[in-house]
Parts: structure tokens; C-alpha cells; sequence
């Protein structure tokens, strides 16, 4: 394992100095202004991140819960490394999730966006009625009929994200995270890498796991490739300040600048359609999704009831004719 993270190392700094101008969020030539010069998909019509209007979102009641397997906690080596624009876990093919259509998608990486930059803290990529939260993290897969990400990831149909955002919950430290935050100081410099003993993601996600927005985007770095599948949950995790804070303050870019405002601007929606599996309403601030589906059945079931009933009735009144 040590010498695959040393060989990753290697891979990832002998990236880093052939593209001596490489792509940043807002400084130098290569901004995010001007990825679609070096980067021309990044230019198009189906980008990612995007904001979700909740009224203008499309209930879709075919789209039921997820099915995350292998997510639990699980013992072994889990690479993480500073890539220089964010930290990224590698994940191992065991962890998978299967969409509503029973698509199967493996696991590769996740890795955060988050904010910092002096007074402005927020970092989310996808925001919610125009809302920017604290911090964005992505479980990135690819579809489980390519034999590998490399080959996915120029399939149109090759990729898919698990996406949450994160609120910040002032002094209540998540201790799901005080593994992985502990070990930020290990990865401070870019192309610096560690390693986790054991990882349980399903605890770094929401606790409610069931609903989520969908729509088809694009990766939110270069080359932002047209071909992702975007499953963007509904429930956000919590993280203290001063976890927060860590996550904004540990890593360097690859100029040693300390590495905030990690994110991607919104980009246009232009035609597609958000899904959801589940009804938003301003008023309540819960879901109606499955309260929906609960009453239908409920009026079926009664509507059956009734009709048995006339039914009867009926046969009664025939036999005593
Ligand atoms: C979830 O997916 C796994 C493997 O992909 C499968 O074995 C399992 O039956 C699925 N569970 C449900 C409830 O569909
Ligand atoms: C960043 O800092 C480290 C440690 O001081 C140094 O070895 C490295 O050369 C620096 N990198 C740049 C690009 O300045």
C-alpha cells in the first residue's frame, strides 16, 4: 500500500509540473473564467455545478432511495491525498450504488469543495434557492459496465456523484469526521499523501439517506466532461466551526497559497429538468414524497373498500328482488 501511495505521489507531482500553468479556481491565466480556452467542454450547455430552484424542481416518484452498498464501515488502507485543488480519498470497487433504473455504479474517490476566503466562508458547488452552504462533498463513481473509470469517464453515461452539502453547527464536533480531519495535517503540502486505517462513509453522509435532487451535469473541474449523473442529497451533514475551519486552513496549493474557495461556479440550467423524489412545499419543511404515496394508497385501498361495498349491496338487493 505504501509503495501504491508513493507511486500515486509520483503520477501526481509529475502531473503537476508538466502542466506548469494548471487550471485554478480564481487565480492566474487558467481561472475558472477561461477553463473552456484550455478545456472547450467546459464552455458547454450541460455543466455542472448548478443551482436547484426547489419550485421548479419536477417530483418524480419513480426514483426511489438509492441503493448504497458497502458504504458501512470497513477496515483496510484508504489513500488520501492533497491533488492541490482538493483532499481526495480513494475508495475502494466493493462500495456501490445502484440508481432507481438499476444502474450500477462503483465508487472511486470523494473528495470536499469548501469556502474560507476572508470573510466569506462558503464553499458548496450546488446551491438551493440560490444558497451557497459551507462545504460540498462528492462520492464520485462510474458505471459498472465499463471495466474501468478511464474507460467511463468519456462514455456518456459513464459517471455518477453523490453529492451532500454540509451546515455548520456551531459547537457540535461531528466525530464521524475527527478521523479524517485529524489527518489533514498529513497532506498539508500538494501532492502530499496519507493514509486512513478504516472509513465509514455512510456516517460522513446525511443521516437521511432516501431523497435526493437528480440531473444530468458534467464534472465541476477541467475537463468537465458532459456525462455525469448527479444525485444530490436533500438532508446535509453537520460540522462544527471549528471543523470547519480545519477543513479551510490545513492544505496548500501547489504555489503554497492555503487552499480555499475551492469551488466551481453555478452554470446555466439552459434545458434540463431537475428531478426529485420528493414534493417540496415552502410550508413544510418536510417531505411529501412518501407522505404522498401513503395517502394514495390510502385512498385505493378505500376506493376498493367502497366498491366492494356497492358491490354487495347490490348482489343483496338482486337476491331479495
Ligand atoms: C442493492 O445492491 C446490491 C448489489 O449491487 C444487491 O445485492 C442488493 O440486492 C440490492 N438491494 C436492494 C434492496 O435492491
Ligand atoms: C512549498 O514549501 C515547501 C516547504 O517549505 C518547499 O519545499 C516547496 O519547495 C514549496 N513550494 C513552492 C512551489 O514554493
Amino acid at each position: 500500500m505504501t509503495t501504491l501511495v508513493t507511486l500515486l505521489s509520483l503520477l501526481l507531482l509529475g502531473a503537476l509540473a508538466q502542466h506548469g500553468s494548471d487550471w485554478t479556481y480564481s487565480d492566474g491565466a487558467l481561472d475558472q473564467a477561461h477553463w473552456p480556452t484550455e478545456y472547450p467542454l467546459c464552455g458547454g450547455k450541460r455543466q455542472s455545478p448548478i443551482n436547484l430552484q426547489r419550485k421548479k424542481v419536477q417530483y418524480n416518484p419513480l426514483l426511489t432511495a438509492l441503493n448504497l452498498t458497502g458504504y458501512e464501515a470497513q477496515g483496510g488502507e484508504f489513500p488520501m491525498i492533497n491533488n492541490g485543488h482538493t483532499v481526495q480519498i480513494s475508495l475502494p470497487p466493493t462500495m456501490r450504488m445502484t440508481a432507481a433504473d438499476g444502474t450500477e455504479y462503483i465508487a472511486l474517490q470523494m473528495h470536499f469543495h469548501w469556502g474560507g476566503a476572508s470573510s466569506e466562508i462558503s464553499g458548496s458547488e450546488h446551491t438551493i434557492d440560490g444558497i451557497r452552504y459551507v462545504t460540498e462533498i462528492h462520492v464520485v463513481h462510474y458505471n459498472s459496465k465499463y471495466s474501468s473509470y478511464d474507460i467511463a469517464k468519456n462514455e456518456p453515461d459513464g459517471l455518477a456523484v453523490l453529492a451532500a452539502l454540509i451546515e455548520v453547527k456551531e459547537y457540535t464536533e461531528n466525530t464521524y469526521y475527527s478521523d479524517f480531519i485529524s489527518h489533514l495535517k498529513n497532506v498539508r503540502y500538494a501532492g502530499q499523501s496519507t493514509v486512513l486505517s478504516g472509513l465509514d462513509i455512510q456516517d460522513m453522509l446525511p443521516a437521511n439517506l432516501y431523497y435526493y435532487y437528480s440531473y444530468w451535469g458534467s464534472l465541476t473541474t477541467p475537463p468537465c466532461t458532459e456525462n455525469v449523473l448527479w444525485f444530490v442529497l436533500s438532508d446535509t451533514v453537520k460540522l462544527s466551526r471549528a471543523q470547519v475551519w480545519k477543513l479551510e486552513n490545513s492544505l496548500l496549493d501547489s504555489h503554497n497559497k492555503t487552499l480555499r474557495n475551492d469551488y466551481r461556479r453555478t452554470q446555466p440550467l439552459n434545458n434540463r429538468v431537475v428531478e426529485a423524489n420528493f414534493i417540496y412545499h415552502p410550508e413544510y419543511r418536510h417531505h411529501l414524497g412518501v407522505e404522498l404515496q401513503f395517502y394514495l394508497r390510502k385512498i385505493n385501498s378505500n376506493v376498493e373498500y367502497l366498491k366492494k361495498y356497492i358491490e354487495q349491496k347490490k348482489a343483496k338487493r338482486k337476491s331479495q328482488d
